[in-house]
Parts: C-alpha cells; structure tokens; sequence
C-alpha cells in the first residue's frame, strides 16, 4: 500500500458552472450559482471554472461574483482564444487577485479547424500564442485547452502544447471534447506529450474527459496514471451531452483504491454528498438510484445473502462507508417541537448553510409543514430549501390556488399568481383539477409550452407525507424538469409546473445572449 506522502497530489478543477451549466435542464441563477460555488469552496476543490464571461451578462456576474466573494479554491473563467473574451474574462476574474485564472481554448483538431474554424493549422497555433500573451499580460495563471484534443494529430498537438507553453500558458488541458476515447489510448497521447513536448515540465498537464460512451472516469484514472496533474470534473457528471467525468466517482476511485494508485486529492470526500443534493435541489435534476457514489441506492443491500454478510462485517460488500462520502442516517426526526436550534444544525449537517433571513423564511416554512405532518424528514428539508431558499428570483410565483372537484363536478381551479411582482388571476374548468390548474396558469403567463411527462410520488412514507411532481415541459427544442412538492398534490403540481416555466425563462434568455455572442 503507498504511503499517503508518497501519494502524487491530483489538482480537481471542477466545471459544475461552466460545462455543466451548459447542458439542457442546469441553468442556474447568479445566487444559485454562488450556493453551489460556496459548497465547492467546503469541498475544497482546487479550481472552480465559475463561466464562461462573455457568453452573457448572467455568466458575468456569476463569475465576478463568485471571483470577489469565494476564498480558497482558485476561480477560472473560460473564454475563446480571441482579445475581446480574454479582456472580458479578466474583468470578471480581476477580484479573484492571484487565484484568478483565465482559461482560453481553440480546437486544434482537423475536422474542427476545417469545419468549424475555417482556418489553417498555423492560424490556429498563432491564434492561440497570442491568446495565452494576452492573458498573460493580465495574470500569471494561465490554461490553455486544445478543444478536441483526442482526435487531433499528435505532431500538431504538440507542437501546438509546446508553443502554448512557451508563451506562457502554466497548465495545458488535453480534452476528449467528444468522449471518443479509451484508457489505453488516452494512456499514450499523454505519454506521448510528455516524451515529445520538450518544455512539458514548465506545465501542469490537464484532463478534461466527456462520457459519452460512459469512459470518462476510467480515461481519466488512465491520464494521471501518464503523468497529467490536473483532472476537470462535475458533480453528478453533469455537462454537455453524456456528461462530464463525475467528481464523485473520479475521487472516490483514488479515495478507495490508494492501494493500486498512488495519487490523492485535497477533496473532503465528506462534502460529496452536500454537494450532489445541492446541485439536484437547485437544477431540479434527480442522480439516478443506482449512480455510482451519489445515488440512493448505492449504499443500500436487499438481496438476504447481501444483507446476511453485512450483518456479519461490512467490509463483505461495501467498499467505501457512507459515513465517507457525507451520507448521515439521521437519528433526529424532526417535528412541530423542534426548535429553531435543531431545525439550523440538522440543515447544516444536509450541508445547507443560511444566512439569518433565509433561514427564517425556511424555518417559517417546516413550522407550517410540521403542522400538517407528524414527522419531517431530511427529504422534507430538501423540498423545503429548494422551493424557499433556491428559488428567490423568480419571474412566476404562486399565490394561491383554489380546487372544486368530484365524481359530480366539472373541475375547476382559480389560480392567484405573482408575474414579475405583480398579482394576477383567472379560473379554468378542466378534465380533472391538475388539468385545470395547469391551463390557468398557461393562461397568466400565456405560455406556450407543452406537458411532456408529468410525475406524482410521495416524498416519504405515510398519509401525510408531502407529495412531490415532477413534471417534463417543452417549448420548441428547449425542454426542462420542473418539481413541487406540498401535502396538497394539486398545489405540488402547480408548483412544479411554475418551476419548469421559470427554468424556461432563464433558459431563452441565456440562449438569445449567447447566440448574439
Ligand atoms: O470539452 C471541451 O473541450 C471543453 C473545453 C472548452 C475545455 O469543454
Ligand atoms: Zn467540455
């Protein structure tokens, strides 16, 4: 077994706000986005790439936010190898002083720079030399990406590194943009830089692997296993398409087989599972049950013979504790007596942390449900922070909701809502009461978008447990998940609905900048 200072340190740049917020359904907020940052923060993650800044004024200001009010990690911010996104970036990382890094990128691959690009090799090696001066001219941390890495050729490559580093560049970053590649070959293109890059020790060699033929951890054990120093991750795997290399799982594999692999990282594995349920309460996107690391059941043993040689000693099927990842069985069941006090510390054990206001509208909110219901369980808490505490800058809110239903009546429902701060409402008849909920609030809002699926489950056990909906919503080629939950299913269905509406809403908006970038 390597001894943990013979252990080789692997930096963890995570791009939960950058990659990860561009695939379909994970936009965030600028305060959403600042939760998730200050959890990395707990994680002590290395590196967090906050945005790309000049894809729109919300990536902006997330990122600057971000760069002036996180101490710790240091905060990326992406930009294309071009003048105006690289002045842009650095407007944006400037309050992260020394911890700011700017991280420009062009594709160095033929079908790329062919298709995409429309340039020349040698436009495009010069294009990024003077992208990493330039950035350099503002700091002195600066990562070069060759977008497509895997499928370019390897001479190019590294000659393309190889200038990079020359020009500045302090950690150059190999990607399989498109997660083509294998262990074995991933294995050898960064041997292969490091044997025909002379300068390759200036740099920190970066990975940086998509998973859609689900390769990405294993292509990235195999990179450090080459001698890459930097591994780009997200929680839950979220990114574009399949995903990125999962930072659970990339950790956790270190974590758990030390014994083989002589690496280890600043992570505190402990802050794994705040973080997946925060990400998830926030974008409204569930890991699957069976998803290694995060996922409800990878802790859990049905079969006898499983659950027989638990009993006799964990170690027989588990090999890694809950406890190490952050997961806590809770002892404490709260209820209509619990005060203030234990409300704060159990939320603070989920990983949440509030500032005073929140934490009072939070805690206003389980004193109702503690009313309604016996006893309030950490799936209760999550539900309640993701609609008090998550969802505060909203343009549709719910007000209230009226219902008239039964085997003898039409189903009608009157609806109240706040639209941009301002109260509106209407009544529907409907083929039952969620049908006629839902068309009153397509008429305030006057959307168009279409139900796709629509999901009831109960949160917890019992009659009065909070019902949660889920619901899939289309307009165009933009879909998203909205969820709502409340001991009244018609009320969790509306809420749902209105979630969905308002991710729509952040999602136009930032396609419509992003497209005139
Ligand atoms: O996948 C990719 O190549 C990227 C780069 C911009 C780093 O996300
Ligand atoms: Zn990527």
């Amino acid at each position: 077994m390597a001894k943990k200072d013979a252990l080789k340190t692997i930096k963890i740049f995570d791009t939960t706000l950058r990659d990860g917020e561009q695939a379909p359904g994970n936009s965030m907020n600028i305060e959403e986005k600042l939760r998730i940052a200050k959890q990395l923060e707990k994680l002590k993650v290395d590196v967090i790439e906050a945005g790309f800044p000049i894809a729109s004024d919300g990536d902006f200001e997330a990122v600057k936010r971000i760069a002036k009010e996180i101490r710790g990690p240091e905060i990326a911010g992406l930009c294309r190898s071009s003048e105006k996104d690289i002045d842009r970036a650095w407007e944006a990382l400037q309050y992260a002083g020394e911890r700011g890094r700017i991280h420009t990128f062009i594709a160095t691959s033929d079908i790329h720079m062919k298709y995409k690009l429309k340039m020349e090799p040698s436009r495009v090696l010069e294009a990024a030399v003077k992208a990493v001066k330039r950035a350099k001219s503002f700091t002195p941390n600066v990562e070069f990406s060759c977008e497509d890495a895997v499928r370019t050729r390897l001479p190019f490559l590294a000659e393309v590194v190889a200038a990079v580093i020359d020009a500045g560049a302090t950690t150059v970053n190999i990607p399989d943009t498109v997660g083509y590649t294998i262990p074995f070959e991933y294995f050898n293109i960064i041997k292969y830089l490091k044997d025909n890059v002379a300068n390759i020790e200036q740099a920190v060699i970066s990975v940086h692997c998509h998973n859609d033929l689900g390769l990405s951890v294993a292509n990235s054990i195999a990179a450090i296993q080459a001698g890459a120093g930097q591994v780009e991750c997200t929680i839950n795997g979220i990114g574009e398409r399949a995903g990125n290399c999962s930072l659970e799982e990339f950790v956790m594999a270190l974590r758990t087989r030390h014994d083989i692999l002589p690496f280890r990282t600043n992570v505190v594995t402990e802050q794994i599972m705040p973080a997946s349920r925060l990400l998830s309460t926030i974008t409204g996107i569930m890991v699957q049950p069976n998803k290694s690391v995060v996922g409800a059941n990878a802790f859990a043993h049905e079969s006898g013979i499983h659950q027989h040689g638990m009993l006799m000693d964990k170690s027989t099927y588990e090999i890694m504790t809950p406890e190490s990842i952050g997961l806590k069985t809770s002892s404490l069941v709260l209820g209509k007596h619990s005060g203030r006090h234990a409300f704060k510390k159990r939320l603070e054990e989920l990983g949440y942390e509030l500032n005073d206001a929140d934490l009072n509208k939070a805690f206003n909110r389980f004193k109702t449900l503690a009313d309604l219901k016996k006893e309030v369980f950490d799936e209760d808490l999550d539900a309640i922070m993701t609609e008090e505490i998550t969802r505060e800058e909203e343009k549709y809110k719910l007000d209230h909701i009226t219902v008239t239903c039964g085997s003898f009546a039409v189903a009608t429902a009157t609806v109240q809502m706040e639209i941009e701060g301002k109260p509106f409402r209407t009544a529907e008849l409907g083929d039952g009461p969620v049908d006629a909920t839902l068309k009153a609030i397509k008429k305030l809002t006057k959307c168009k978008a279409k139900l796709l699926t629509y999901n009831v489950g109960a949160i917890t056990s019992g009659t009065d447990a909070q019902g949660e909906v889920t619901v899939k919503v289309a307009e165009g080629d933009r879909t998203v998940t909205g969820r709502g939950s409340s001991t009244d299913i018609i009320e969790a269905s509306a809420k749902a609905f209105i979630n969905a509406l308002n991710r729509l809403d952040v999602m136009k908006e930032r396609f419509e900048e992003r497209n005139a970038l």
